[in-house]
């Protein structure tokens, strides 16, 4: 639903511009070009506040330090306005290196976008959806909203993170579901598997389930920003788990149970700390979407964001975005990543890869792109 809303906009006539712009991005993202579509990206990141009220040991912030993550500045409104008026693009996801609940204009953004069709997302840890905050948010809310759930007990959640605020979160989400209208809001979960939660699937499960939410949810093995957090599992540790795992979908006859296993084993397979990672595929994201933070910087994607010069392609404040889009920096990024992803550390490192996408929609290059084919 949410594809062909992306797609289609909501009302018929959304349709002819918001098609033309799609085939223009996913055409130029096939080819590789170094200069994307002139039509700007389909998703716009921005990172409006770096203020956050948890302190999980595997999250970005953990590396930075200075303003990126103590301003008390935040994204200002005529900024947003003016960057969604530029870009027009279909979606737009309010998330970055923060907690968008402890951004005070969130529902204005929302209802820009909602006013312009564009379709909003966002993860929250739910700590503050409760009180006057749920009753702004439940008046504008975002088309999908993800729960960042990464422990299904007091004691997981603590250690992921470093709050005792378990019940509290939980109660606020189980409020939040009996309240909102789940026509107009997607409801996910998202859980980064790592070592102080491995353990949780039945429990996670249990949790999931009665939130009717096994279909949207979403397990993920941990990204590895490379500190020295432990949130990487030993060998052995992940060996272990894997054992009762296996035997527990061995064993599972409730088809559901057994799915949701499949996807935490997987997921666990999938841990690997950044030194293993050395991945040399397509990734499109930096001809379809960019990041934007509240100093004006333009990253390929929120990944890179705040991570050195290297990844700020630009800044909004001294020239206007489509200057920077299409500019020197941005392109010998983009040229960087088709010819040699290898040399760009933080993407050697990052598990993003778009195979499935080139396969799907590669015959748009028409014998042209710039992209190695997988063997
Ligand atoms: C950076 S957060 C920002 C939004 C909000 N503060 C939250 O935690 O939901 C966006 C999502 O990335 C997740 N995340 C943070 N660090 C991660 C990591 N190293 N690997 C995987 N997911 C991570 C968060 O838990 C959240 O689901
Ligand atoms: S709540 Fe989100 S932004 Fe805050 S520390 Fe955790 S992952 Fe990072
Ligand atoms: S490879 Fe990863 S870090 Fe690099 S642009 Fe793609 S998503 Fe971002």
């Amino acid at each position: 639903m949410n594809k062909l809303n992306l797609l289609f906009g909501r009302k018929p006539l959304d349709f002819i511009p918001r098609f033309g712009k799609s085939f223009s991005v996913v055409r130029s993202m096939v080819l590789g070009l170094t200069r994307a579509s002139p039509r700007l990206p389909i998703l716009l990141q921005i990172n409006a506040t770096s203020k956050c009220n948890f302190n999980c040991p595997m999250c970005l912030r953990q590396q930075l330090r200075g303003p990126a993550i103590k301003s008390a500045t935040e994204m200002s409104f005529k900024f947003f306005k003016n960057l969604v008026d530029e870009i027009k693009p279909l979606h737009v996801a309010l998330d970055g290196l923060g907690e968008p609940l402890m951004f005070n204009e969130l529902p204005k953004f929302i209802e820009l976008c909602r006013d312009r069709g564009i379709i909003t997302s966002l993860h929250s840890n739910m700590l503050l959806m409760s009180g006057d905050k749920l009753k702004s948010f439940l008046k504008c809310v975002p088309n999908i909203l993800t729960f960042s759930f990464h422990g299904a007990t007091p004691e997981s959640f603590w250690s992921v993170t470093q709050t005792d605020s378990f019940n509290v979160c939980v109660e606020n989400f189980e409020n939040l579901l009996y309240n909102i209208d789940r026509r107009k809001t997607q409801l996910r979960i998202k859980c980064a598997l790592q070592t102080k939660n491995l353990q949780d699937y039945g429990k996670m499960f249990e949790c999931v389930k009665k939130w009717g939410l096994l279909g949207n949810c979403f397990i993920t093995p941990v990204y590895d920003y490379g500190s020295k957090n432990g949130v990487l599992p030993t060998p052995l540790d992940k060996k272990r788990v894997l054992g009762s795992l296996e035997e527990e979908i061995a064993n599972c006859d409730e088809a559901n149970k057994k799915e949701f296993l499949v996807k935490w084993r997987n997921a666990l397979l999938n841990l690997k700390s950044v030194k293993e990672i050395q991945e040399t595929g397509p990734c499109f994201l930096p001809w379809v979407s960019t990041s934007v933070s509240f100093q004006g910087d333009v990253f390929p994607c929120c990944h890179l964001l705040e991570r050195g010069k290297e990844y700020v392609m630009g800044n909004i404040n001294n020239s206007k975005f489509s200057d920077i889009w299409n500019g020197p920096k941005y392109s010998e990024f983009r040229e960087r990543l088709t010819d040699n992803r290898n040399g760009l550390e933080a993407c050697k490192a990052c598990t993003t890869v778009d195979w499935a996408m080139l396969k799907n929609y590669g015959f748009l290059a028409f014998g042209q792109s710039r992209w190695k084919q997988q063997k």
